[in-house]
């Protein structure tokens, strides 16, 4: 059933009805099949699309701007070094200024409380392309690919496994709850993400009967599970703590070990990217043990990471098509 987004701003997933998630991956995949047979889509003619980008990005910029050239649209980059904003200029003047100018606003940076600022005050649709403390675009490609691997969410058993209080161990968990899955948050105590969020969750969960699980036990973390996703160990901004994080997540590297413990041989192995998984990036060979998957798992036939990177673009499409299209 279709759902009418227009107008709406994409920011935490938390005020999305399971039902409009589900319209969105259901618009994703029909995006995803018209691309496929060439079919040109015309959804976002004459609108113009401001990328506002406080940390850097490749997936979710070059999706962006992926999508808005299929779709018709401009999409102007707008990096932090390029704009006033933070320096000379607060959210609230930037958002009324951009918002006069643009039909929508993606934003990625560091506080979630700037993207919440945009979208009160620019007055078109604005969209959440990475905060410090969510990450909700990446859950629909997430998502999507889960579909397309299983077949279903409902029921699916999806382990996060690394440090569960990052942008995409919350927004994994408010997805999974919407949707009914049975979710697992599996890391070091210290990791845990924070508890009101956790009961937030549970009481998404109840409507679908979604099961969340946090634990610092990998064996029974893992057990049974059809997923296992797991993002970098620190994330953008968090750069000092990568020895310590190393010290506390070595045993939650995803691993052939591991993947033994689900007792699943059709596990899939799922992760936002970018990751480390060999010693050949510039952090890597300073920090040889920062691998948060191995090698080995990251280019086996389990992992769809980069079905899931390509579904980026046809989720992003989807959201601003729902949002903003004619
Ligand atoms: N997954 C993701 O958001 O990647 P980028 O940081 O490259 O955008
Ligand atoms: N948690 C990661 C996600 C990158 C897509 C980060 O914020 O750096």
């Amino acid at each position: 059933m279709p759902f009418n987004l227009k107008g709406r701003h994409f920011l935490s997933m938390k005020d999305n009805t399971p039902e409009e998630i589900d319209f969105l991956l259901q618009l994703s995949i029909k995006l995803k099949q018209d691309k496929y047979a060439g079919l040109r889509g015309n959804n976002l003619a004459g609108k113009n699309i401001a990328l506002i980008f406080e940390k850097p990005s490749t997936r979710t910029r070059c999706a962006f701007v992926v999508a808005c050239v299929d779709e018709g649209a401009h999409p102007e980059y707008l990096g932090k070094d390029d704009i006033q904003l933070g320096k000379k200029e607060t959210v609230k003047d930037t958002a009324r200024v951009l918002g006069r100018m643009f039909d929508g606003i993606q934003f990625r940076g560091f506080k979630h409380e700037t993207v919440e600022g945009l979208a009160q005050w620019a007055g078109v649709p604005v969209w959440n392309g990475l905060t410090d403390l969510y990450h909700p675009t990446q859950v629909l490609a997430d998502f999507m690919t889960v579909l397309e691997v299983k077949g279903r969410l409902k029921g699916i058993t999806f382990a996060y496994v690394g440090d569960g209080r990052n942008n995409m161990a919350n927004s994994l968990m408010i997805g999974a709850a919407k949707m009914g899955m049975d979710f697992r948050i599996v890391a070091p105590a210290s990791l845990f993400p924070a508890k009101e969020l956790v009961g937030e969750c549970r009481e998404f969960a109840k409507e679908r009967d979604a099961k969340i699980t946090i634990t610092d036990d990998i064996g029974a973390g893992v057990k049974g599970a059809d997923i296992i996703y797991t993002d970098v160990w620190a994330s953008m901004g968090e750069e000092e703590q990568i020895p310590e994080r190393i010290k506390l997540l070595k045993p939650y590297q995803v691993n052939r070990s591991m993947f033994d413990k689900t007792g699943n041989s059709e596990c899939t192995f799922l992760h936002c990217l970018p990751a480390f998984h060999n010693t050949e990036t510039k952090l890597a060979k300073q920090f040889p043990d920062i691998c948060e998957v191995s090698d080995e798992i990251f280019e086996s036939r389990h992992s769809q990471a980069f079905v899931e990177a390509e579904n980026r673009v046809h989720t992003i499409k989807a959201v601003m098509v729902a949002t903003l299209g004619r």
